[in-house]
């Protein structure tokens, strides 16, 4: 389908579908008048006008004139949304969910059978075109409609078609992770402020150490292992700030982060 003829909706118009939706004007992936996006209030309405795109604080009217529907609202908002959206999703829409915990079957059983249906898991930095997102498709959502969302989504950072049972994982290691990185950053800047380094100037050289050694990791496509083994002089300095790290578990504890994440993202989805 060609950009112009796509008809873009998001019911919900907060921080991620305004994520979204930078990265799709940006790539030229739809034009802006072709975006329709509601909201109750006009708080984050005015936004997506000064993109260009068209708003309106009605869900119907998303649904009769988008082809492509994200919805986009907190979980405990969705299901009035669906109950309200049901009566006007035929089998021409495409309906894409990015909301936390809300399974592919229980957006399937809130509307109609034939509905095209898949669900997508972004994180935080899709908002500056570097996400990491993970999709899956629902029963009546096949090889075009999975391509399109690839493609479109492509836009906003690196986006793959996965089992849905990942997609918790997904949420324990980069929807999630993001914070632990967060946390990790600061602690970084903090031991440098601690030796005597300006604030403002350590959480920059942070931020960039963990922009940098992220770009050898995906540029070089070595394990991690083998790029810390490089940074690791014999009597160096790395490797006896390493001994502090292992002394205090860092990796399981990492790795202890992730298993609660992803337990605590399955359980909301059984709520
Ligand atoms: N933020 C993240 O890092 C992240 C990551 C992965 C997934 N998600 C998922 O993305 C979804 C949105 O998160 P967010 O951070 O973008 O939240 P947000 O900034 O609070 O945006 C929520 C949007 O929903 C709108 N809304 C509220 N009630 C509505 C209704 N009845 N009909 C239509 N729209 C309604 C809000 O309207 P107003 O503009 O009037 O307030 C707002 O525009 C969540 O389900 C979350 O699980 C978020």
């Amino acid at each position: 389908m060609e950009a112009a003829e796509l008809w873009v909706g998001f019911v919900g118009a907060g921080r991620m579908a305004g994520g979204l939706v930078r990265g799709l004007l940006q790539a030229g992936k739809v034009p802006a008048s072709n975006v329709l996006a509601s909201a109750p209030s006009d708080k984050n309405l005015d936004a997506w006008r000064e993109l260009g795109c068209r708003t309106t604080h009605c869900n119907l009217e998303v649904v009769h004139r988008s082809t492509l529907v994200f919805l986009a609202t907190k979980p405990h908002v969705l299901p009035g949304v669906l109950e309200e959206i049901r009566p006007a999703v035929g089998s021409h829409h495409i309906v894409v969910s990015l909301v936390a915990g809300v399974t592919i079957q229980t957006l399937q059983r809130l509307l109609p059978p034939s509905t095209k249906v898949l669900r997508i898991m972004p994180n935080l930095p899709c908002v500056v075109q570097a996400g990491a997102m993970v999709f899956s498709r629902g029963t009546n959502a096949g090889d075009v409609e999975a391509a399109l969302l690839q493609n479109l989504l492509s836009s906003c950072g690196l986006c793959e078609e996965v089992p849905e049972p990942y997609i918790d994982i997904h949420t324990g290691l980069s929807g999630s992770g993001v914070a632990y990185v967060y946390l990790f950053a600061e602690a970084l800047a903090e031991g440098a402020v601690k030796m005597g380094m300006p604030g403002a100037l350590a959480s920059r050289i942070a931020a960039q150490t963990l922009l940098g050694a992220a770009k050898m990791l995906l540029e070089t496509g070595e394990h991690p292992a083998k790029l810390r083994g490089d940074v690791c002089t014999p009597g160096g300095t790395t490797i006896y700030a390493l001994h502090q790290l292992e002394k205090g578990a860092l990796r399981a504890t990492v790795m202890d982060a992730v298993e609660a994440a992803t337990n605590r993202a399955c359980d909301m989805a059984k709520d």
